[in-house]
């Protein structure tokens, strides 16, 4: 049995072909509609989630499959003092494959311990966000048609923004990528991923505060919000919250053929008036996330696939 903490929880070789599944899913989605008839998804989420729950709970209906599961800690016994441990050993009882979102970094891991059906961590804390990868690398393929030979530049929070660390981790694997980290000096990325994940893999990346400085030079730009959630203080995020805004004037700064992504949920980082550029490519981001859902659910369930 497997689960999924961690985006390098899958050989570059493995990703590949579930990315490939998730293309002929997008075109073939007929082929798919039945498959999962007999079988269950819980979602376990003891943290807000709008794209990560539903795109999960999609996902397996579009299969046939069924869902259950609770959208906050305060509405299970989380409330009453239940540990991960237990619950996902109960929820082993109800459901063949669960995702779980968890404040606490690791939580999903411990549930894998105990549990006796695939965990997909779907977010934990400010660690890792593996699913939002899968769909991050499956947009990036299917709109630039590669995953080598690209310059990729993160934009914001990239101290406590989790999709960032897994994007950084699962990039680092193609050849000839190039990052640009572009956040203030506050929020950027944890030494552990500049010196374990960089440095050690000699992926050669460029720290900027401006986002001017480096747009010109992009093939993606990904932006994401400044992770309010995990702030000590308000008034730190206040200063932070507005210290990159994407509009149509940075815009004019990039190639024709850059194209923007973002985890969402927007706040302020880009402005609506870039909604309608084809470079906008975040809400795209989001139907991949349902794709690269499906065809991770049938990776680990090992349903035998169709012709
Ligand atoms: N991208 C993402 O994780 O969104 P949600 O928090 O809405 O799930």
């Amino acid at each position: 049995m497997r689960h999924l903490m961690s985006p390098l929880d899958f050989s570059v070789e493995e990703l590949d072909k579930l990315l490939t599944l998730a293309s002929d899913i997008e075109k073939n989605p007929k082929k798919y509609a039945h498959i999962c008839d007999d079988k269950r998804l819980a979602t376990c989420f003891y943290e807000p989630s709008t794209r990560t729950r539903l795109s999960f709970e999609a996902a397996m209906m579009n299969l046939g499959g069924k869902v259950l599961g609770f959208s906050s800690a305060d509405s299970s016994s989380a409330a009453k003092g239940e540990s991960v441990a237990d619950t996902i050993r109960v929820v082993s009882c109800y459901a063949d494959i669960c995702a779980m979102r968890h404040p606490k970094e690791g939580a999903p891991l411990v549930a894998s311990m105990y549990s006796s059906i695939p965990v997909i961590n779907a977010g934990d804390g400010g660690h890792q966000h593996p699913t939002q990868t899968l769909t991050d690398l499956l947009t990036i393929r299917s709109l630039k048609g590669r995953l080598n030979n690209l310059t990729i530049g993160l934009c914001g929070d990239l101290k406590f923004g989790r999709t960032v660390h897994s994007l950084i981790e699962a990039l680092v694997r193609y050849t000839g990528i190039r990052f640009y980290l572009i956040s203030p000096e506050e929020l950027r990325v944890p030494s552990y991923i500049r010196e374990d994940v960089l440095n050690r893999n000699h992926v050669s990346y460029t720290e900027v505060e401006r986002l001017e400085e480096a747009i010109p030079e992009l093939d993606i730009l990904y932006m994401t919000r400044v992770q309010r959630e995990r702030f000590f203080n308000e008034e730190d995020y206040v200063r932070m919250k507005d210290f990159y805004v994407l509009d149509k004037a940075k815009m004019e700064l990039a190639r024709e053929d850059m194209f923007v992504l973002h985890p969402l949920p927007r706040v302020n980082e880009i402005s609506v008036e870039v909604d309608n550029d084809p470079r906008a490519a975040y809400f795209r981001q989001a139907q991949y996330g349902v794709y690269v859902r499906m065809a991770l659910i049938l990776t680990l369930l090992e349903v035998e696939l169709p012709c």
